[in-house]
């Protein structure tokens, strides 16, 4: 358990030494599929095989996640359904999920029964205050504090024995010596909270081929009011806003080998796109497997990343990160010292079984809305628009997740999440220039765009990229550099009519 501990809190991911290559780490030399039969594997093959025809929809595209798409009518909730094929028993889970989902932590010691330990210090008190109507979070709005954004932090390594922890990958990163590895703005009473994370902006011009003028607004973080000393001098920071929850449940039954199989590190076919795997430890068993999850993909399943964000941004323990006092730091003493919610009666620590189970389950289970509009006719010009201009390199179009699924509601389904759940170099303009497991300080992971047009719709705002700096996906695409550098040139040279079915295309997923 305390392995467990080290390792959720502070080293979920492990850097690889370059010369190991990923597919010998995995104990598989040639990345294929174990769990079809040939003729399947050859059907799974054709079915997901990049379409040509952009004269109509292909077959199955309107359910984007298969069998488990909703079909529910579009609005406000439409990120909060069940899978479409749960069973009734997995539909009565879904709902217990839920509640704890949105269940707002309180501080120890209160009156309400098993609902206390929030803290002591806490980016919020539910899931559900940063993963808004189980969409996206923000930025906040100027003068008001983070909600459901923060920053991560780390220092590099300076003694033999830190580089030797991140070379023997036990962990991720070094975190800051007093605040840890992440920023906490809020403390429960009589604390003080670690800081506030600042953001300018700065506005900067890009003229398009067509002449068209679009403002960037470059982002610059720091961090003020200070509660516990000064920081490291050499603190790098990383801002995240909390994520959209839905589809999480296929995208963790994708088979490795299909992710690996896109992987081009060396770019071997030479086409400016490397694509590299992020490997991150499975606290569990100790094993190195497949990271998905995060902006950089340091986390390798979604019991994992929900541990860790009961532990790091509400300041609960479970069974899986066992420390009452959250992401308190040895130098933060009088919050190691303060009162925890571990009551003896129930478990040793705040949130005990079956609570971390539930709230996985319903992290597995939020369901991806049904495509609109996909037989449209800009619709359909506009994704060829996305594929000439070489946007599905990265944003793999479709699919065919395990057969072994446990939970069939996830096995077999053709799905589109328009992600390879890569890394990949997309240049210094969104560099964070931090850091984590394998990912640099340049890399981030292709983000899914299954839902994107429903951003609106259910947390209305227009907020993308990890850090909500792009006011609309016109802003998000132009964000784009480094490895994505030609797709970004072929869209800003594109004329109003092609941007236009383009952005129509990504409205419609
Ligand atoms: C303070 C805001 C905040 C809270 C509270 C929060 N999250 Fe998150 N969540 C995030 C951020 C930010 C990320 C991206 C993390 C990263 O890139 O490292 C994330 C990522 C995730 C992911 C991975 C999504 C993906 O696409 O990879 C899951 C699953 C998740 N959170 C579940 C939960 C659960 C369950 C809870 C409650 C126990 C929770 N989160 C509470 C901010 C939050
Ligand atoms: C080299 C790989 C790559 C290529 C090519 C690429 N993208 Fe991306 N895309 C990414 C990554 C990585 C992110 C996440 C970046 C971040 O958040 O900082 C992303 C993010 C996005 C987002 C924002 C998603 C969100 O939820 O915030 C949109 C929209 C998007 N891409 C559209 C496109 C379009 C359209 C094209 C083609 C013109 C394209 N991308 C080409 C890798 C790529």
């Amino acid at each position: 358990m305390r392995f467990a501990t080290r390792l959720a809190l502070f080293a979920t991911a492990i850097a690889l030494p370059a010369a190991i290559p990923i597919s010998a780490a995995l104990g598989v030399d040639n990345p294929v599929r174990a769990d079809l039969t040939d003729k399947d594997l050859a059907r799974v093959r054709a079915v997901t095989e990049p379409t040509t025809d952009f004269s109509k929809p292909e077959k199955f595209e309107t359910m984007q996640a298969g069998a488990a798409t909703s079909t529910k009518l579009v609005n406000r909730d439409s990120f909060s359904h069940v899978s479409a094929n749960q069973t009734f028993a997995g539909e009565d889970q879904f709902k217990l999920g839920n509640a704890l989902f949105r269940k707002l932590w309180v501080s120890a010691p209160s009156s309400t029964e098993a609902s206390d330990g929030l803290g002591p210090l806490y980016n919020a008190r539910s899931c559900q205050a940063c993963h808004l109507k189980d969409g996206r979070g923000h930025p906040p709005a100027p003068g008001e504090t983070a909600s459901s954004m923060f920053l991560r932090l780390s220092v590099p390594p300076k003694t033999e024995e830190e580089r030797a922890k991140l070379a023997s990958r036990e962990f991720t990163r070094i975190p800051e010596p007093t605040y840890g590895g992440q920023l906490q703005n809020f403390a429960v009473s009589g604390l003080e909270p670690e800081g506030r994370m600042v953001i300018e902006y700065e506005e900067k011009p890009v003229t398009l081929g067509d002449g068209t003028v679009v403002n960037l607004r470059h982002p610059t973080y720091s961090v003020a009011d200070l509660g516990y000393g000064a920081m490291a001098e050499d603190v790098m920071l990383s801002p995240r806003v909390a994520p959209p929850m839905i589809g999480l449940g296929l995208v963790e039954q994708i088979e490795p080998a299909d992710i690996l199989a896109l992987a081009d590190p060396n770019d071997a076919d030479g086409d400016g796109i490397s694509g590299k795997p992020s490997m991150a430890r499975e606290p569990e068993t100790g094993e190195l497997v497949l990271g998905r999850f995060g902006w950089k993909a340091t986390t390798p399943s979604i019991k994992v990343q929900s541990a860790e964000a009961f532990a790091g941004d509400i300041g609960i323990s479970t069974p899986l990160v066992t420390d009452a006092f959250g992401e308190c730091s040895i130098a933060q003493t009088v919050c190691r010292d303060a009162p925890s919610g571990v009551q003896e009666r129930l478990g040793e620590v705040e949130a005990p079984d079956p609570i971390l189970d539930l709230v996985t389950f319903y992290s597995r289970n939020l369901a991806v809305p049904a495509r609109r509009d996909v037989g449209d006719e800009t619709v359909l010009r506009g994704k060829e628009m996305f594929y000439s201009a070489g946007c599905a390199s990265c944003h793999t179009p479709k699919f065919v997740t395990s057969r072994d699924a446990p939970d069939k509601a996830q096995a077999f389904q053709l799905i589109w999440p328009y992600s390879d759940f890569l890394l990949h170099d997309m240049g210094e303009g969104l560099a964070d220039n931090r850091p984590v497991g394998d990912a640099s300080g340049r890399e981030w992971r292709t983000q899914p765009l299954w839902g994107i047009g429903l951003t609106e719709t259910v947390n209305g705002h227009t907020l993308f990229l990890h850090d909500g700096r792009a006011r609309n996906l016109t802003e998000a695409i132009l964000w784009h550099g480094g490895e994505a550098e030609a797709s970004r040139d072929a869209y800003a040279a594109m004329d109003k009519a092609d941007r236009e079915a383009l952005q129509a295309f990504l409205e419609s997923l």
